[in-house]
């Protein structure tokens, strides 16, 4: 079947992604290819292979300080979640903007050990801290000279807490600082695109109720061993409506100002990350709208704001780039299978989640008119039907040895790749202006063994 493609072209809404006339390797005459700021796609598969993950500098930098700057005057703190995209090479672009980290794991504090973040850009976020945990992260050091420690825990269970009591208690003792806390409330709002990824309601894991955070704030009111610093949410992601941020934010306010009455006063508010982008159609939340809602709300507080993107950060900036292997068709139905898979790429089968494909290379002149498009399945090697990038989707017609670029691919994309099927994890490029490097080169098969023994 032949028919008109409908959908957006990506590089109208993705900044630092353009079709430019193409070079080598791809040059031939009457074609353009998509570039990323300064450096064309297929040269960087043809150096580096598919599938091949591919970031720019110049879009996380630009995203960063767009949300940076929306909240002007307002005391504010950006917290990087490095779950959405760990790799160091971004999460050193970050730290060089000054940026502040969301962590969830002693791995990811690991990380930005590596790198020389100090302790004071760092909040601790997630519902299941273990006691190493949290020992590391009171612990947490660059180099001798800083004092120990993070700037911050998000505490979500009683238990939890008296992990930490009993941990800061030993390291007070020892002439450590006491840890500043605050308990994650779950302000019971429902949120974000897709039920594995929405958390603000009472019926998810996250957080405690308000009256329950609320006895623990009072029980520990005069704790010598931590100190009562915050207030913390986070209600889901991929949000692109600024009503359940207002909804849950009012209620954090509110039990600021309780808490502030009972001698308890907290100097920062954290409302988590969740901020939603565009795959294909949505209209996301602009920074600037964000911004104004939550402003206008923490301002007559007097606190700090805490915020904690990852996918606005990271998930435009990234694309996947991978061949067409074979096109085949079954009783009408046409699939292309590609080198890329579910364990490359979860989002799909996991969330139901569309990412935009183009092929990499287009006829100039298809800018002027729509393209011609054949509806198709873009599927992987892997032995599973859930093993998808795309279903029922338009796609100009393409041919094995075909590049295909995979869309807003740089959050939760790499991060939540697999070996299934004994797949070696993808190459990750980082683009630089006109240059580009390999900020993790793909795995070998010895990595993929590497840790097996054989009695
Ligand atoms: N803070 C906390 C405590 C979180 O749990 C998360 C994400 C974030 C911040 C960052 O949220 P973001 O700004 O990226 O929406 N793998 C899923 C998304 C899972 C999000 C988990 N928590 C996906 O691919 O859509």
């Amino acid at each position: 079947m032949t028919i008109r493609a409908r959908t957006a072209d990506p590089t109208r809404y993705t900044p630092n992604y353009a079709w430019r006339r193409a070079g080598a390797p791809s040059k031939i005459k009457g074609q353009e290819a998509i570039f990323c700021e300064g450096v064309e796609l297929a040269r960087v598969a043809d150096e580096v292979g598919t599938p091949a993950y591919v970031y720019s500098r110049a879009s996380i930098e630009t995203a960063y300080s767009g949300l940076s700057r929306a909240f002007g005057s307002l005391p504010h703190t950006i917290c990087y979640a490095v779950k959405a995209n760990p790799n160091l090479s971004v999460l050193r672009i970050l730290a060089r903007k000054e940026s502040s980290f969301d962590v969830v794991s002693a791995g990811e504090l690991d990380r930005l050990r590596r790198i020389g973040v100090p302790g004071e850009r760092i909040v601790f976020s997630g519902v299941g801290k273990t006691r190493e945990e949290i020992r590391a992260a009171l612990a947490y050091r660059t180099n001798g000279k800083q004092r120990g420690g993070i700037f911050l825990f998000n505490v979500e269970s009683a238990a939890e807490l008296d992990v930490l009591l009993a941990e800061a208690v030993r390291h007070v003792a020892a002439g450590g600082r006491r840890p500043s806390v605050a308990m994650r409330v779950n302000p019971d709002v429902l949120a974000g695109g897709h039920p594995h990824i929405s958390t603000g309601h009472h019926h998810h894991k996250f957080g405690v109720d308000w009256t329950e955070a609320r006895r623990l704030y009072l029980k520990h009111k005069d704790s010598g061993a931590i100190s009562w610093r915050g207030i913390s949410a986070h209600i889901g992601s991929q949000i692109v409506s600024v009503t359940p941020y207002r909804r849950a934010l009012a209620r954090l306010a509110s039990y600021v100002r309780d808490l502030n009455r009972q001698g308890i006063r907290l100097d920062l508010v954290d409302i988590g990350g969740g901020l939603g982008i565009r795959y294909a159609e949505e209209s996301p939340l602009v920074p600037a709208a964000f911004a104004r809602a939550l402003v206008e709300i923490v301002r007559p507080l007097g606190c700090r704001l805490l915020v904690e993107p990852g996918r606005s950060i990271a998930g435009p900036a990234g694309v996947l780039l991978t061949r067409v292997v074979y096109v085949k068709e079954n009783r009408g139905k046409a699939f292309v299978i590609v080198d890329a898979a579910m364990n490359d790429l979860i989002r799909p089968v996991l969330y139901g989640a569309t990412h935009a494909i183009t092929p990499a290379v287009r006829d100039a002149k298809a800018s002027a008119r729509p393209n011609r498009v054949n509806r198709v399945d873009i599927v992987g090697p892997v032995c599973e039907s859930g093993d998808f990038l795309a279903r029922d989707r338009d796609l100009a017609p393409v041919k094995p040895g075909d590049l295909l670029v995979v869309w807003a691919a740089g959050a939760y994309g790499f991060a939540q790749s697999s070996n299934y099927n004994a797949r070696r994890r993808a190459v990750e490029v980082l683009v630089e202006g006109r240059r580009f490097h390999i900020a993790r080169r793909r795995e070998t098969y010895d990595d993929l063994v590497r840790g097996e023994s054989l009695r």
